[in-house]
């Protein structure tokens, strides 16, 4: 089989690091991608958010499936025109994508599936969402669109939320603002692989999104995970498959929008049960980096099952223990990131367990490994528990060396043992 997998993450680099340890392929691409995930695949300039482009290049290299990684190219329609064309891709159309793309539509979703989820009121004005958001007190504002992991406040007061709605406002993603009722609870991420109307379920992970040890500061892209999440317990995860993944599954199929492809469930566990924060259209960055890591079975054929509509296994066999990924992050992130500062101690071999995926890495004009984006790398560890896999990862993460170099030492530190 010929692969090509779209993106230039941490998340792709471990997606083209499972791939390309199927029996099944005869050729890996990868459009941009990055240094490290050229040492697995043949990287392409290809512009992943560009269907007509993508389209072009998959016909030309006769390219049995592509794997969409980041959200944009779905929401652009790369999906769409690749089916249009008859190449077989792993990753929703537009239109599916919309759980992503549109906060507003996945709460609608969410409600005509009976899906659980914090009580939520739209605008389409942001002075009426300031007003409404006065009169409610703490309350949460989330813009409509897609805005990069920025377009949420968590608000303590109805000023504090009025002022978020005003801001929101001036953006093109705050267009539209939902307030949501403030839940409280800790977050897990469950993702399923799904074929249109069947799934198979990943095992939970948990993402840290604050730049700081002990969640303080801002919100970041994520810096770090782990997995399997022990704060849902096997039936439980049964049980979201059953009351957020089918209804939602079935919902968009409703809607004429099947969803073949990654879809992620951000949770957050209340007094009440889980409840449904956001959906992503897509494998979740940092999580996907040690789920993968987790993953025994070839990942291949169940990317394929899914993009065909035929996915009949119930269950991805795992390995024993679990995974942990500290992510690196250069100087100046989450705001703007220093570039180019060289990166020192990845060229040895890695401990047994370990795998270092590349995500803003570039080589220098000569030959040097520098940063190039805010979050550098992802130091992965799979080993027989979570306190193992932290002890692997954090002692090659302080091996790899840069200039800013910034990573949290309380990844999966708080996890729950079983
Ligand atoms: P989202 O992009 O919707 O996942 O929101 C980003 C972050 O904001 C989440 O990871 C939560 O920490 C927080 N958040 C979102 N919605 C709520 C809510 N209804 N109640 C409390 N916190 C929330
Ligand atoms: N880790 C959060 C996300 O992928 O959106």
């Amino acid at each position: 089989m010929r692969l090509l997998v779209l993106g230039g993450g941490a998340r792709e680099h471990a997606l083209v690091w499972k791939l390309r340890q199927s029996p099944l392929l005869s050729a890996l691409f990868a459009a941009p991608g990055n240094p490290g995930i050229a040492t697995h695949a043949e990287l392409v300039a290809v512009d992943p958010n560009r269907p007509r482009a993508v389209t072009d290049f998959a016909l030309q290299k006769r390219i049995d499936l592509v794997v969409v990684g980041p959200e944009a190219p779905l929401v652009a329609g790369v999906a769409d025109a690749l089916r249009a064309a008859g190449v077989e891709v792993f990753g929703p159309s537009a239109a599916a994508a919309q759980v992503e793309g549109s906060k507003a539509f996945a709460k609608d979703v969410m409600l005509a599936a009976g899906v659980p989820t914090a009580r939520s009121e739209v605008f389409d004005d942001a002075q009426a969402a300031a007003a409404r958001a006065r009169a409610w007190g703490p309350v949460v504002v989330k813009a409509d669109g897609l805005a990069a992991g920025k377009g949420v406040v968590v608000a303590d007061s109805g000023e504090e939320a009025a002022a978020a709605c005003l801001a929101l406002g001036q953006v093109p993603a705050g267009k539209r603002i939902l307030l949501e009722e403030r839940l409280s609870g800790p977050e897990l991420s469950v993702i399923a692989l799904c074929d249109g109307t069947r799934f198979v379920l990943l095992p939970p992970s948990q993402d840290h999104k604050r730049i700081f040890d002990g969640d303080q500061g801002p919100n970041t892209g994520g810096m770090g995970a782990y997995a399997p999440a022990g704060l849902l317990a096997d039936a439980e995860l049964g049980e979201v498959g059953r009351a957020v993944i089918e209804p939602t599954l079935k919902e968009l199929a409703r809607r004429g929008a099947e969803f073949r492809g990654a879809l992620y469930a951000g949770l957050m566990l209340t007094k009440e049960g889980p409840r449904v924060l956001e959906f992503n259209a897509r494998l979740g960055d940092p999580e996907t980096q040690p789920l993968l890591m987790m993953v025994k079975d070839d990942l291949v054929p169940y990317l394929q099952a899914c993009a065909r509509g035929r996915l009949e296994a119930s269950a991805v066999a795992l390995h024993s223990g679990a995974a942990v990924g500290v992510v690196l992050a250069a100087h100046g992130y989450p705001g703007t990131p220093r570039q180019g500062d060289q990166i020192h101690g990845l060229d040895g071999a890695q401990p047994p367990g370990v795998q270092v995926f590349h995500a803003g890495t570039r080589l220098s004009d000569d030959g040097k490994l520098v940063t190039a984006g805010g979050r550098v790398l992802t130091v992965c560890a799979q080993a027989e528990s979570i306190a193992a896999a932290r002890v692997l990862a954090y002692q090659v993460a302080e091996q790899v060396r840069f200039e800013g170099r910034h990573f949290r030492r309380d990844i999966a530190a708080k996890a729950p043992v079983h």
